[in-house]
């Protein structure tokens, strides 16, 4: 029987925080407590300052506790690739921030005794054609990455590859538990968290800045950040300059020892393995079977593709334990989004390209000393006010193309589907109701729940995720619950229920 929900979040049980119940005050608040956001709450909490952190769910239960839990500057094969686009001093300083990542989450895990799995590991990714894979070694070492052309029978999987590269010294862990430690080192120096309490509306004037929270209590404070995956609303329009990438997860107990190493395919369709502690010897999670947030309505198909893969490497019929799936934003020019928002004194981070447990510990350096005016050495690299080079901004004319067509998509799609009477128990999808188009879910219990299908962000239709049984938004990923509460923004509202007459 597999569990719908991610190994992470079923296997640990992080600390509960109230609901705010009344107004405050504080120098910082943080919106969002995913890696970033309680990271960078820590940092700043242990220089001194009086830290407040809002999270509309609770801390790490959305994309940070659903990735691979790899800690690593390996991010597949990018440095050949970053180095060709940006030169090689660009790429040296991204390997250079993001071993600086690993080396900062050891460092937490190390001082707060976390107890989260951290384990040294080395990290490969390997070919399964003609991808030049020497090439990649010899940028990668010389960008000064503990990087080496290595022999694929080191990789351990149980497939032909064409090329390896093996990164020394990475890390994998358990990032529930590592985000529950960051929350308890965070309060225990003084911080505040409140939980369940999703932020609607941001302002600055000369005083600060000012949240509006769903609860209906207010947050002021002298700087604000904001980590919420990809800022809420509208702020800084990086809805317009990101794409939200979803993949999906399995943790699965083979029939023989896992392979020891975490390890990544170059070439597609993506596999990103890595050791499952919690499995046993034979434990083995499995995340891939990537596409664009609501770009496919069969997602359980991109579990079966997983398990079909496991099952055919291994030649032996294997079941999840456990599937899920999150997402992520990537840029056009591959390097995050980090700083002062354009036309805002908000800073934000986001854009982390699936790689926030190192790139967002990054982000969180670059955050702190934003607030306190200090020097950072990776700020401009990550600079959240650029716009790219021309590949970049071609990226983003196209992209934003694609959003226009989904606007005009969402009336041709009205039509699927017929009556709501055809819905099958565990079944949703778009119905046409006299003349309407509604989206409708028929729960376990034969509940019928019903929503207008369209994004409470900037109003796109949405696509129903069977898989995940998700209302999600293919213009800038907003999910949404069946029942239309708001998963993940930038929507900061749930969805319309539909008057259905008689
Ligand atoms: C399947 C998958 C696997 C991955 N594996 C890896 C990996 O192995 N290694 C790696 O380095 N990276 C990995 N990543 C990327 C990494 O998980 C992300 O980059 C990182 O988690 C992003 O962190 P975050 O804090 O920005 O977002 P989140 O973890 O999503 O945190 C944002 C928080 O903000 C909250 N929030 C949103 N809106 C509001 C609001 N209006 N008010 C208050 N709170 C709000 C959300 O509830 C959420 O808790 C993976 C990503 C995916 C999708
Ligand atoms: S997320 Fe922007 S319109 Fe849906």
């Amino acid at each position: 029987m597999t569990t719908s929900t991610s190994v992470w979040l079923a296997t640990a049980d992080p600390p509960r925080y109230e609901r705010i119940n009344a107004d405050v005050r504080s120098g910082v608040l943080v919106v969002g407590g995913g890696i970033i956001g309680l990271t960078t709450a820590l940092e700043l909490q242990l220089t001194g300052a009086d830290v407040v952190l809002l999270e509309a769910d609770r801390i790490g239960a959305r994309t940070s506790g659903n990735t691979t839990g790899k800690v690593t500057s390996q991010h597949g094969a990018i440095y050949a690739a970053l180095a060709d686009r940006h030169g090689l001093e660009t790429a040296g300083q991204y390997a250079a921030a993001n071993q600086t990542g690993v080396e900062r989450v050891a460092e937490l895990v190390d001082r707060f005794a976390i107890d989260c799995e951290f384990a040294r590991t080395p990290a490969f990714v390997y070919a399964t054609d003609e991808t030049d894979l020497r090439h990649e070694a010899d940028v990668a070492a010389k960008l000064g990455l503990p990087a080496q052309y290595a022999d694929p029978a080191e990789l351990g999987l149980p497939l032909t590859a064409t090329g390896v590269v093996r990164f020394d010294d990475q890390g994998q862990l358990h990032p529930t538990r590592y985000l529950a430690g960051l929350a308890q080192a965070f309060t225990q120096a003084g911080g505040r968290i409140f939980e369940n309490t999703r932020v609607t509306a941001l302002s600055a004037d000369d005083d600060g800045i000012t949240a509006e929270t769903e609860p209906g209590a207010v947050v002021q404070a002298q700087h604000a950040i904001v980590a919420t995956l990809l800022p809420i609303g509208i702020l800084g329009g990086y809805f317009a300059r990101t794409r939200p990438q979803q993949s999906h997860g399995i943790a699965v107990r083979l029939p023989v020892p896992a392979p020891a190493g975490m390890a990544i395919s170059a070439n597609g369709p993506t596999r990103s393995t890595r050791p499952w502690p919690g499995g046993g010897p034979n434990g083995l999670i499995i995340v891939g079977s990537d596409h664009e947030v609501g770009d496919q309505t069969d997602t359980d198909d991109a579990y079966r593709k997983l398990t079909d893969w496991a099952s055919s490497l291994w030649d032996h019929r294997i079941e999840p334990e456990y599937r899920w799936s999150a997402h992520d934003y990537s840029t056009p020019d591959h390097l995050p989004y980090v700083g002062k928002a354009p036309g805002s004194p908000i800073l934000v981070a986001t854009g982390m390209h699936k790689w926030g447990l190192s790139n967002g510990t990054v982000a969180s350096g670059i955050l702190r000393d934003l607030v306190l005016d200090r020097a950072n050495p990776f700020s401009t690299l990550y600079d959240a006010g650029r716009i790219g080079d021309a590949h970049a901004v071609a990226g983003l004319v196209k992209d934003n193309l694609k959003v226009g067509k989904e606007f005009a998509a969402g009336h041709l799609r009205r039509l699927l589907g017929g009556g709501l009477d055809h819905l099958e128990v565990g079944e949703g999808g778009l119905y046409d109701v006299n003349g309407h188009t509604v989206g409708a879910y028929c729960d376990h219990d034969g509940q019928l729940h019903t929503v207008v299908p369209v994004c409470t962000h900037l109003g796109c239709p949405l696509r129903w995720n069977q898989g995940d049984t998700t209302w999600d938004c293919n213009c800038h990923g907003s999910r949404f619950t069946a029942e239309g509460a708001v998963l993940d923004g930038p929507a900061t509202t749930p969805l319309a229920k539909p008057e259905l007459g008689e």
